[in-house]
């Protein structure tokens, strides 16, 4: 048996263990072992996807800073997600450096911006980004989602508030004729809470992620 095997044997005895002893009852049934969604979040509005998924998949769900190799490479379907921060992907680097003891898995990669990645321009921006910042091989094992989450300006920190009340500011000088979509959802995110995170757009993930084999 490999040491991984084994890990993922004694944590599923380990959970049962639990689950007997507080409840008198195995773990609850159609429990996803196997799975596990991580997710690395700033403002919350990755972390509410994240538990969502796994809501609805019946799974464990720890945040980047919980997440050691170690846990990780024990799970068949491993679903990373995370906010854009100036185009990047954060805490991906869990997989990206790890690759080597996680290419064997299902993995799943899901991304939260301010803007709509429905709208095709934003779609491609996240893109750019994203095949400069994870390799190729790694990017082709992945199954990527991405949705629109929010930004609340009043929450932001200092440092960020600046930032992005200067961006605004020079943008909405440019007047709206001169304006992207991207630069749109910002000048509008500094005028108030924007949220548009929706549990129903979570559907195809989690129809994919069911989808895989035991
Ligand atoms: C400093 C800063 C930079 C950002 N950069 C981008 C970006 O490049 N592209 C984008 O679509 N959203 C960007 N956003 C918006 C975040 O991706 C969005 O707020 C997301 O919902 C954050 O998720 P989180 O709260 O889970 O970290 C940025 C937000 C901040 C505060």
């Amino acid at each position: 048996m490999s040491d991984e095997t084994e890990t993922r044997l004694k944590r599923i005895k380990i959970k049962r263990t639990i689950s007997l002893s507080e409840s008198s009852s195995v773990e609850p049934e159609g429990f996803m072992n196997n799975t596990i969604v991580i997710y690395q979040s700033k403002y919350g509005y990755t972390e509410r996807y994240a538990k969502w998924i796994a809501q609805e998949l019946n799974c464990e769900v720890i945040s980047r800073k919980d997440a050691t190799i170690e846990k990780v490479k024990s799970y068949d379907t491993i679903i990373f997600g995370s906010g854009i921060y100036g185009g990047k992907i954060e805490g991906i680097d869990l997989i990206t450096r790890n690759f080597d003891q996680l290419k064997s898995k299902s993995l799943v990669l899901f991304t939260c911006s301010m803007c709509d990645p429905v709208d095709p321009v934003i779609r491609k921006s996240i893109w750019t980004e994203l095949v400069k910042t994870v390799p190729e091989e790694i990017l082709s094992k992945m199954h990527v989602f991405h949705y629109q989450g929010g930004m609340d300006f009043e929450r932001l920190n200092i440092g960020y508030k600046l930032v992005i009340g200067a961006m605004a500011k020079v943008l909405g000088m440019k007047g709206p004729a001169k304006i992207g979509p991207i630069e749109r959802e910002l000048i509008n995110a500094t005028k108030g809470k924007v949220d548009h995170c929706d549990r129903s757009k979570i559907s195809q993930l989690v129809e994919f992620v069911r989808s895989l084999p035991a």
